[in-house]
């Protein structure tokens, strides 16, 4: 491969040799790492016009269709690409260098793709993510900043946000499409009938919202309308480093936590579902571990819990890791406490990071705040293809996938 002069070529990205060992393509690079690829997941993958393939899940290809052992044949290589053909049948399949690498299955190219994020407590409140929304509409850049932030640290505080709800959409757009559920376009204050905690004065413990669905709230975009006369303060937690202490100092709480089913319900009445009552209830871990046993998602709230139905032996247990958990994530040192004006709005991952609110007086006019949200793979898909078009190359990364598996 010859490069243009000034253009420097990524030495990840530069095939070196190339072989077939029974069965399986081995590739050196030129910086020293080794791939192998097994025949199955390389046929699996030809992306020819054929085949097809999985990102426009137009695809011809069938496994049952291949024989039991596939035998490949190296056809030619250079430092970007790789050219097999499959004896069976004779089909040709082109692998570019750059694409091989970004899809090694090795372990150290797995760990290398997987995201992890930035974990914190107390400590960052002086300097905690932000961006201003003004920004953000002028420039692609800020807008992917304000983005890498909520991926980042699961949330951002945002400046110059409209602070009315005609101009709502102006904050939630940034992030992706907002997402209707029977709430609507729910604002919190001081209502004459409460049926839903947000809408008293006391002080709210952290949380994370709608436990009782199995598509459980992905992103919030908190908008403050009116503060509160005093209090009202809206406050933040780190659900992973809780989980990452609880893990810590309890390895066997924590285990229970990603496996114990706790059921979170809810019933609405009509005068808070735009006139239909809603009756939702959902089973699931309050913990969610991925394939490689690392947190990537969380759901707590803890006046959401039924009643735990599970074996006898395991009811003190439980409660002693639930209890345990929520010690942590009350622990002031992990808070944070932004007192909200009119104009500045707060966005966070609802399966990452919990929100609570300090005790208000009821002001005339109230305190009022507007919450909306946006889905996690909404959210995943504008970070994508904003920073595939300001960057020019997606990097190969695994996002965490929240309560999802
Ligand atoms: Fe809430
Ligand atoms: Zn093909």
């Amino acid at each position: 491969m010859s490069a243009e002069p000034g253009i420097t070529i990524d030495s990840r990205y530069v095939i070196t040799a190339a072989t077939i060992l029974d069965n399986q393509l081995h590739i050196d690079w030129a910086d020293g790492h080794h791939s192998e690829f097994h025949p199955t997941w390389l046929r699996h993958q030809c992306y020819c016009e054929t085949c097809g393939t999985p990102l426009n899940g137009v695809r011809g290809l069938r496994l049952h269709h291949l024989p039991d052992t596939l035998e490949p044949r190296l056809e030619s290589f250079a430092a970007d690409v790789v050219e097999l053909s499959w004896l069976h049948d004779g089909h040709r399949s082109r692998y570019t260098a750059e694409w091989l690498r970004d899809h090694c299955y090795s372990a150290v190219e797995h760990a290398r793709r997987k995201y992890r994020p930035i974990l914190w407590d107390a400590t960052i409140m002086d300097s905690c993510p932000s961006a201003d929304l003004l920004e953000c509409e002028r420039s692609p850049a800020e807008r992917l900043a304000l983005l890498e932030h909520i991926r980042d640290y699961g949330f951002a505080y945002v400046r110059n946000v409209p602070g009315t709800i005609d101009e709502a959409s102006r904050l939630i757009e940034i992030i992706g499409a907002q997402r209707h559920t029977h709430y609507g376009n729910y604002t919190l204050g001081k209502k004459k009938s409460v049926d839903n905690v947000g809408d008293t004065t006391t002080a709210l413990d952290p949380h994370t919202d709608e436990s009782y669905r199995t598509s459980t709230v992905g992103i919030t975009v908190f908008q403050v309308i009116r503060p509160a006369a005093d209090g009202g303060h809206s406050t933040l937690v780190d659900g992973f480093e809780a989980v990452r202490r609880l893990r810590e100092s309890a390895p066997d709480e924590f285990d229970l936590l990603t496996r114990l089913p706790i059921t979170g319900a809810r019933f609405d009445p009509a005068a808070n579902s735009g006139g239909n009552s809603k009756w939702y209830s959902t089973t699931m871990p309050m913990i969610r571990v991925d394939f490689d046993g690392e947190v990537c998602g969380i759901r707590m709230n803890e006046r959401q819990i039924m009643p735990l139905d599970v074996p006898a032996e395991l009811i003190e247990p439980a409660y002693r890791a639930i209890r345990h958990l929520f010690e942590i994530l009350y622990d002031p040192d992990l808070r944070l406490t932004f007192p909200l004006e009119t104009g500045e709005g707060l966005i966070f991952d609802n399966q990452r990071v919990l929100h609570g609110r300090t005790e208000y007086q009821a002001g005339n006019p109230p305190r009022s705040v507007l919450t909306n949200s946006v889905d996690i793979e909404d959210f995943h898909s504008t970070l994508r293809m904003l920073t595939e078009s300001l960057r020019g190359k997606l990097p190969p990364t695994r996002l965490p996938q929240g309560m999802v598996r």
